[in-house]
């Protein structure tokens, strides 16, 4: 089985040296299908997004890729051309995200990609390619970060809920599905002047990186029910000491800095929990579950206005931006379109 040509274009990041210090060759390449890997399901690629993930996999010092040359790109969507799953026929509109895509095993900046079956998520009816990819992987842990806060019992009547990072992918996703779920969200920005979309997208207050980043007393007034946090650093202990008693964080990312300094009395006085959010591992049918649901009562506001549109060609920019902190709102890659 296979419906995919003997080669086409995918952008490519392979180590290589110049005047002896490592650097990352990096660009579209005219790849071969004989080096894709192996997989039951072959997928035209419509669109990829650009994570922060993809823009440490295509830096020499990103200590992500564990294979050389990789195909950056943790996600993808597209159309099924060939399948060895009867499940996934031809013609089905899918995406696939985490495991090893894109880290250690090519990924979705590639006009045709091969995958097991057991990782693809066929797309809801009311949602494209372009839609899946601009929610993408950041959009599906705002989604799970969500989950993870009401299942724990968060409820809109609960108070304030507190989105860090509001101007990224995360950020920005979880602030807009939380709004339209009815929370009084509050966003903290490092970036001033976006404070009119964060606002469109259901802000009800904005907060400075600043006002978080600052040290302060082990534990500080109770001010957030519940709080989806992808920066770490500073800003994490921040909301440990100021989460409501009982309250919850979702913690999924380390934007700002991986290092955590806290002490314990959140935990042990407010009885505070810390969730950790990992969407790379999520099994399939739980992962398919929360498509679902990305594609009905957990659609983003707004979904898919606030996008910018690279294609292969313009990665490099894109890739550099996302790990500089200059990103703002979702960036998705045009690859074959549709
Ligand atoms: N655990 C998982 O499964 C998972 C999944 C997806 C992403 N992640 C992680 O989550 C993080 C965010 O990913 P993303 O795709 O949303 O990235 P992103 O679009 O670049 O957003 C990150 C945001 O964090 C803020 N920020 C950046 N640098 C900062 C700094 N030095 N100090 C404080 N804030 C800073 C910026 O927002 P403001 O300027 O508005 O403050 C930026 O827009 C990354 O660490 C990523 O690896 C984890």
């Amino acid at each position: 089985m296979t419906a995919i040509p003997q080669t086409f274009r995918a952008y490519v990041a392979r180590k290589s040296e110049r005047d002896g210090t490592p650097v990352m060759d990096r660009g579209v390449r005219d790849f071969r299908a004989a080096d894709l890997p192996a997989g039951e399901v072959e997928i035209r690629v419509g669109w990829s997004s650009v994570n922060y993930k993809d823009g440490l996999a295509a830096r020499i010092d990103g200590r992500v890729a564990r294979i050389d040359p990789i195909i950056p790109g943790i996600d993808l969507a597209g159309e099924v051309v060939a399948s060895d799953d009867p499940a996934l026929p031809v013609g089905t509109a899918v995406l696939a995200h985490g495991y090893d895509l894109g880290v250690a095993r090519h990924g979705g900046y590639t006009e045709y990609q091969r995958v097991p079956a057991g990782w693809v998520v066929p797309l809801a009816p009311g949602l494209t390619p372009r839609d899946a990819m601009a929610i993408g992987t950041a959009g599906f842990t705002a989604a799970m970060s969500v989950v993870a806060l009401e299942d724990r019992g968060l409820n809109p009547d609960d108070g304030p809920v507190l989105v860090t990072g509001a101007s990224g992918g995360v950020g920005g996703t979880a602030l807009a599905i939380l709004a339209d779920r009815g929370y009084e969200v509050w966003a903290v920005t490092g970036k001033p002047d976006e404070a009119g979309r964060l606002t469109g997208l259901g802000a009800a207050g904005i907060l400075s990186r600043e006002d978080v980043a600052v040290e302060g007393k082990p534990l500080e007034s109770e001010r957030w029910a519940g709080a989806v946090d992808a920066v770490g650093a500073a800003t994490l202990p921040y909301v440990l000491r100021t989460l409501k008693t009982g309250a919850a964080v979702a913690s999924s990312g380390n934007a700002g800095g991986p290092k955590l300094e806290t002490t314990v009395f959140p935990f042990i006085l407010r009885g505070v929990a810390l969730l950790g959010m990992d969407s790379v591992t999520v099994p399939i049918a739980r992962r398919r579950a929360l498509w679902d649901r990305l594609a009905t009562d957990l659609r983003p506001r707004e979904l898919g206005r606030h996008v910018t549109e690279v294609d292969l060609d313009g990665l490099d920019v894109a890739l550099d931006g996302i790990v500089a902190g200059t990103a703002r709102g979702r960036w998705v890659v045009r690859v074959g379109g549709g």
